[in-house]
């Protein structure tokens, strides 16, 4: 049986104990509603820790003041028996208060690479998650913790956090779970319509066709940003933010492919703004 804690004192006490008996501790942390991509995580973490912890808290402080705070989907019933079915032992979900009592006044702040994409159409928003992920970071002291390369940018800013940081934990990237269409796993995804929800393919599609493109030798980052964008505006109800196509650790835009390159886009697909990307190797 999974047990819900929901205070920091409690949570402190439970790993304190599980570390007295020399257990390693996975952490997952997530906003809950989870799908088939937060639970990868929590397997992987089964597989290579003692004991999972989930976390699950929709974190004010990493949303901007027009963005989907209020409609952020929620089901705690359900997040527990999938965390269950995923072999987590703990899920620690907090209130606003317990995580951010009145008074409340330390960030934690990446700079440089939380200027970009995401970054850039989201002031603030790295701010907020660096903060969040480093108390529960703290709360939980993980050995390890599970990052999926769905939010590629987040991947990069946390490794950052904790390498200038010497914080003592290892992150580990996990690759990008789909639906069988190819839409990334999403917990936005609820919210879109029936006509978005099918329009959002094209998202994948462009990704991939850029994939093919790049497996058969093309190298000219123009020339791929053109295809993605021209696939993209077949669906005129999807408005795009960014599409990148970035080196994978500067998160510098490059103009050909070669080493680990990121190509990464965010759109707004009716109300609902989806973030999808592949990592290629040349
Ligand atoms: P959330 O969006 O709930 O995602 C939690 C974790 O699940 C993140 O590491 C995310 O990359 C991963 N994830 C989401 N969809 C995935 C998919 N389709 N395939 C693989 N992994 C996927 O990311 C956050 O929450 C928050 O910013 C958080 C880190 C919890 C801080 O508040």
């Amino acid at each position: 049986m999974v047990k819900m804690i929901a205070t920091i004192h409690e949570m402190r006490k439970i790993i304190e104990n599980e570390k007295q008996r020399g257990k390693t501790i996975g952490f997952v942390p997530t906003m809950g509603y989870l799908h088939e991509g937060h639970i990868s995580l929590v397997k992987r973490a089964k597989a290579e820790n003692d004991v999972v912890v989930v976390s699950i808290f929709v974190n004010p402080t990493q949303f901007g003041v027009n963005e989907d705070y209020d409609v952020y989907p929620r089901d705690l019933k359900r997040d527990k028996e999938l965390s269950e079915a995923g072999g987590a032992e703990y899920i620690f979900h907090p209130t606003v208060e317990e995580m951010y009592p009145n008074g409340y006044q330390t960030y934690v702040e990446v700079f440089g690479i939380t200027d970009k994409l995401c970054g850039a159409s989201r002031p603030g928003h790295f701010k907020g998650v660096t903060t969040v992920v480093n108390k529960l970071f703290q709360i939980v002291s993980p050995n390890k913790a599970y990052f999926g390369l769905k939010d590629a940018q987040q991947v990069a800013v946390i490794q950052k956090m904790v390498k200038d940081l010497n914080m003592n934990v290892e992150i580990v990237p996990c690759p990008i779970i789909r639906e069988s269409d190819g839409l990334a796993m999403s917990s936005r995804n609820v919210n879109l319509t029936p006509t978005d929800r099918q329009a959002a393919l094209v998202l994948s599609r462009s990704l991939f066709n850029a994939k093919s493109l790049i497996e058969a030798g093309t190298r000219d980052a123009v020339e791929l940003f053109g295809v993605i964008e021209d696939n993209i505006e077949e669906e005129t109800s999807i408005k795009v933010d960014y599409i990148k196509i970035v080196d994978f650790e500067t998160l510098e835009e490059v103009k050909e492919i070669k080493g680990k390159v990121l190509i990464a886009l965010a759109a707004k697909v009716g109300k609902v703004r989806l973030i999808d990307n592949i990592i290629m190797e040349a």
